[in-house]
């Protein structure tokens, strides 16, 4: 009955309703969060699969910190055989200290006395946490897991502790907070800038200003990312969706052509 054009027609014009109303940004967003409980669970698993991996109490731990024994060390937990790393974790060695307990803490603070050497790692900031989870990535890398520790962050049947899953959920939350900043990043990638003592700052947009690559170029502008906060430059899509809803957080820059994309702001010689 209807002509194949108007099929096409019809779905084109959805696909115009979708994309005007948002639909793949929501989409998109959607997915990445998808991604990020699969790598959570993924992660978790990891954590979780023991298979054969032995449990240490802490005393059992102590008695590896020379070469008949072995070295261990532990970290947030697991253990790992450091053995191969004799150079940096045998007897007088700088790294020794870590051998034979779980001084998480000090991976961060560098302070290997009584009190820094200790598995409490509450004092840390969450970009802390997640440079802690760095070394566990490392140590996972390059050394033998050997498994792990029954105490703060293992209970004694393997399981995780609430200690363990209050890290796993900062670090998750880390990672959110990382991807709704790229996601920023790409609505309004940040401008090129310098500063030069004659001339003052110039800031300017290109397709690949910020880091960030696209099809548009952008005008430079003030960009409040809370109400009373500091301000920074971005590149800004003046027909866009997406500065449309966000208007009253950017502002002009004084003496900045509204269209251009390049801006000085001079400085006031005294
Ligand atoms: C929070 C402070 C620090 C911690 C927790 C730390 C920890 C470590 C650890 C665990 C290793 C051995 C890595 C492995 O198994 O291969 C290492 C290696 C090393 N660290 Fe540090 N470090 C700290 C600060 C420093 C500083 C300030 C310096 C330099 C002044 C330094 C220089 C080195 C060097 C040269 C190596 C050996 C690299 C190699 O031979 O492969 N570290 N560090």
């Amino acid at each position: 009955m209807f002509s194949k054009y108007f099929w096409l027609s019809l779905l084109l014009a959805i696909v115009y309703f979708l994309y005007s109303r948002g639909f793949y940004e929501k989409i998109k967003f959607q997915l990445m969060e998808g991604t990020l409980n699969l790598a959570d669970t993924i992660y978790f698993g990891l954590n979780e699969n023991s298979g054969g991996s032995k449990m240490f109490t802490i005393s059992e731990l102590e008695r590896y910190t020379n070469l008949e024994n072995g070295l261990y060390l532990s970290i947030l937990g697991q253990v790992f055989d450091v053995t191969k790393g004799e150079k940096h974790y045998g007897s007088g060695r700088s790294y020794h200290a870590f051998t034979g307990r779980d001084a998480s803490l000090a991976f961060i603070t560098g302070e290997f006395d009584d009190q820094g050497l200790t598995d409490d790692i509450s004092s840390l900031s969450m970009q802390q946490v997640k440079a802690l989870n760095d070394w566990v990535q490392f140590y996972k890398t390059n050394y033998i897991y050997k498994g792990k520790l029954y105490g703060r962050y293992y209970n004694q049947d393997g399981s995780p502790t609430i200690e363990f899953y209050k890290i796993q959920e900062k670090l998750l939350l880390l990672q959110k907070e990382k991807a709704l900043e790229e996601a920023q990043n790409r609505m309004f990638p940040p401008c090129n800038v310098e500063w030069n003592l004659d001339i003052g700052t110039v800031f300017w947009c290109t397709e690949r200003s910020g880091g960030i690559d696209r099809d548009w170029v952008g005008v430079p502008r003030m960009f409040f990312e809370t109400a009373q906060g500091s301000s920074r430059c971005t590149c800004v899509k003046l027909d866009s969706k997406e500065y449309e809803e966000n208007k009253a957080r950017f502002k002009e820059y004084d003496g900045c052509d509204k269209y251009a994309t390049k801006c000085t702001l001079r400085m006031n010689k005294t």
